[in-house]
C-alpha cells in the first residue's frame, strides 16, 4: 500500500465511512454475531474494523492480521485496551496457517475491509477464508473491483496489483466456487464497490 492510500485508510473520513455506512449495510445483510463467536480480519490495517467487529458485531474475540508489520503496531495500539479478546499477527491472508495457525473451521465470522483486491492470488484468500470458516459461519466483505481499480483517479493515486482483478460478479462466483453462499450483495458507484455477507453451509463445503 502506497503513502496516499495509507494516510486515506487511517483517516478520520474513512474511520466514519466505514462506521456510519459498510457496517451499517453488512449489519443489515449479515447480522450481529452469537454469544462467545470467534472472528478474524484479514488485513486489518490500523484495527478500526476489529475494534467495530467487538462492539458491533458483539464478537467475543477478534484475531487480525495484515502483511505489514507497521500496520500491527498501529493496530495494536488501537486494540490494547481490548486485552485477550484481541489476537494480532502478522502475515499473509492467503497463508492463515502460518499466519496465526489457523485451523480448518476455525471461526465463526472473517471480515474483509477492502483488502482482497490488494493480493496478487486474491482467490488463495478466499480459499483460505473458505477453509477457516466454520459451518454456518460468515463471510463480510467489502471491496473495490477492477471497475474502480481502471479509473484513471485510482491509478494515478493508488498502488494495486494490475493483472487477474475481480469485478463484483467474479468476486461473488468465487465464493460459489469455494462452496460458500451469498446471503446478500450491493454494488455502489457503478460496480466499483461490492458489499455483501456469505455463509458456509452446515453442511460443509462443495465446489473445492
Ligand atoms: C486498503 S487497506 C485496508 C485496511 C483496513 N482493512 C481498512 O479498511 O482500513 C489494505 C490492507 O491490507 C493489507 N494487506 C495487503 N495484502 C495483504 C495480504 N496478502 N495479507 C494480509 N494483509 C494484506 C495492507 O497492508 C493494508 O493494511
Amino acid at each position: 500500500m502506497n503513502r496516499v492510500e495509507t494516510l486515506l485508510v487511517s483517516s478520520p473520513p474513512r474511520r466514519w465511512l466505514q462506521r456510519f455506512y459498510e457496517i451499517r449495510v453488512l449489519l443489515r445483510l449479515g447480522g450481529r454475531m452469537l454469544p462467545g463467536a470467534r472472528a478474524l480480519e484479514i488485513g486489518c490495517g490500523t484495527g478500526y474494523g476489529s475494534q467495530l467487529v467487538l462492539e458491533q458485531f458483539c464478537a467475543a474475540s477478534v484475531d487480525a492480521v495484515d502483511l505489514d508489520p507497521a500496520m500491527i503496531e498501529r493496530a495494536a495500539r488501537r486494540l490494547a485496551r481490548y486485552g485477550d479478546r484481541v489476537r494480532l499477527a502478522q502475515g499473509s491472508a492467503t497463508d492463515l496457517r502460518s499466519a496465526l495457525n489457523a485451523a480448518d473451521d476455525d471461526y465463526d465470522a472473517v471480515f474483509d475491509f477492502g483488502i482482497v483486491h490488494h493480493i496478487p492470488n486474491w482467490r488463495a484468500a478466499i480459499a483460505e477464508v473458505s477453509r477457516v470458516l466454520a459451518p454456518g459461519g460468515r463471510f463480510y466483505f467489502e471491496e473495490v473491483t477492477a471497475h474502480a481499480l481502471a479509473r484513471p483517479i485510482y491509478q494515478r493515486l493508488f498502488d494495486h496489483p494490475t493483472d487477474d482483478r475481480f469485478t463484483a460478479q467474479q468476486f461473488l462466483d468465487e465464493l460459489a466456487n469455494h462452496g460458500l453462499v451469498v446471503l446478500g450483495s450491493i454494488t455502489r458507484i457503478s460496480g466499483d464497490y461490492l458489499l455483501g455477507v456469505a455463509a458456509k453451509p452446515v453442511s460443509g463445503r462443495s465446489g473445492n
